[in-house]
């Protein structure tokens, strides 16, 4: 079992490292697969993590919403997420009987970090009565303050399924904008911004589109309305792969995290890929060794006040209950 495990590991690795590197690092790959066993653990890996993390090791791989849902299917001692610490919270948050631990707690995400729960009291004064939605790019405090959680594959139906015909959609200014342009509610938006996916312009997907016309270009929504307006489909991480597959595309230049289009190299062997990525420097801090390191310690354990859980609960379970 471990061998055919390796043997996975290496194809999907091996779309982009050389046979040297895999060989340097799979006898860590070894010791992560024994210490999963010998620990009832599971690891949870986001797309965008590097290919040496992705695959092989991981027992579920996805976005944001795929990853909180299989999060509840386990029955694992440890589950050890492989992603940026709002993700790990969020895993928490669902399974508060379990030791969620993340391998680098200082893999943060901008947009969690541009607000605080006291900001959200601060808006619900502002503006009372009118339902609060946060992306789930927050942390576990400003989940206990909002109405409810949406991620990138929910955001529209999520902000539609509120009856008010006025939203306060937060952090993510970006993604409230490119709710605006499908929805008839009136968006209020917060003005946090994702690091990675502000960098693209408008200007760069025009000079995408000249330098390869046949490409499809896809976009994350966490990058601006005027950039969304002109790629040919946005959609969070995992549903960029299913565009992949159904439109049938055989060049794709994805305007997101790197790792995204290094995974998907080794789901579509025949498409090609143009590289036009940014790097999320939070994602990159999840290496081999510490993960390695994190299940062999039991580190970094994911705490959280009982209070905590069952208000933030509260705002994730009302999502999982819409999609
Ligand atoms: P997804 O939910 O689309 O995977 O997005 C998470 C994220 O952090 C993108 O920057
Ligand atoms: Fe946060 Fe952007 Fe990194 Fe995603 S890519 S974790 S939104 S900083």
């Amino acid at each position: 079992m471990t061998n055919e495990i390796i043997q996975k590991w290496r194809e999907g690795a091996g779309k982009v490292y050389l046979p040297e590197e895999l060989d340097a690092r799979e006898p860590l790959v070894r010791e992560i697969l024994e210490l999963k066993k010998e620990k009832n653990a599971i690891i949870l890996g986001h797309n965008y993590m590097t290919p040496d993390v992705y695959h092989g090791i991981s027992d579920v791989v996805g976005d944001s919403l795929e990853l909180a849902r299989r999060s509840k299917e386990s029955n694992a001692d440890i589950i050890l997420f492989n992603g940026v610490h709002f993700m790990a919270e969020t895993a928490k948050i669902l399974n508060p009987s379990r030791k969620v631990l993340i391998a680098d707690l200082k893999a943060g995400c901008s947009l969690a970090e541009s607000m605080t729960g006291e900001d959200v009291r601060q808006l619900r004064r502002q503006y009372p009565g009118v339902p609060i939605v946060s992306y789930i790019n927050c942390t576990a405090d400003v989940k206990t303050e909002v109405d409810i959680i949406c991620t990138s594959a929910n955001a529209v139906r999520i902000v539609e399924s509120l009856d008010s015909d006025t939203v306060l959609v937060v952090p993510d200014g970006y993604l409230a904008q490119n709710i605006q342009k499908q929805t008839k509610k009136k968006i209020i938006p917060w003005p946090g911004k994702c690091m990675v996916h502000e960098l693209y312009t408008e200007f760069d997907v025009d000079v995408a589109r000249k330098s390869f016309p046949q490409a499809k270009i896809i976009a994350h929504p966490e990058c601006k309305e005027t950039v969304t307006a002109k790629v040919d489909f946005t959609g969070s991480t995992s549903q960029m792969g299913k565009y992949i597959r159904e439109s049938g595309a055989d060049q794709v230049l994805l305007m997101t995290e790197c790792s995204m289009g290094d995974n998907l190299r080794a789901e579509f062997p025949k498409v090609s890929f143009i590289s036009s990525c940014q790097t999320c420097p939070h994602m990159k801090k999840i290496t081999l060794e510490k993960v390695r390191d994190a299940l062999r310690d039991e580190k970094y354990e994911i705490e959280l006040s009982d209070d905590t859980i069952k208000r933030a609960r509260a705002s994730l379970d009302r999502m999982l209950a819409v999609v």
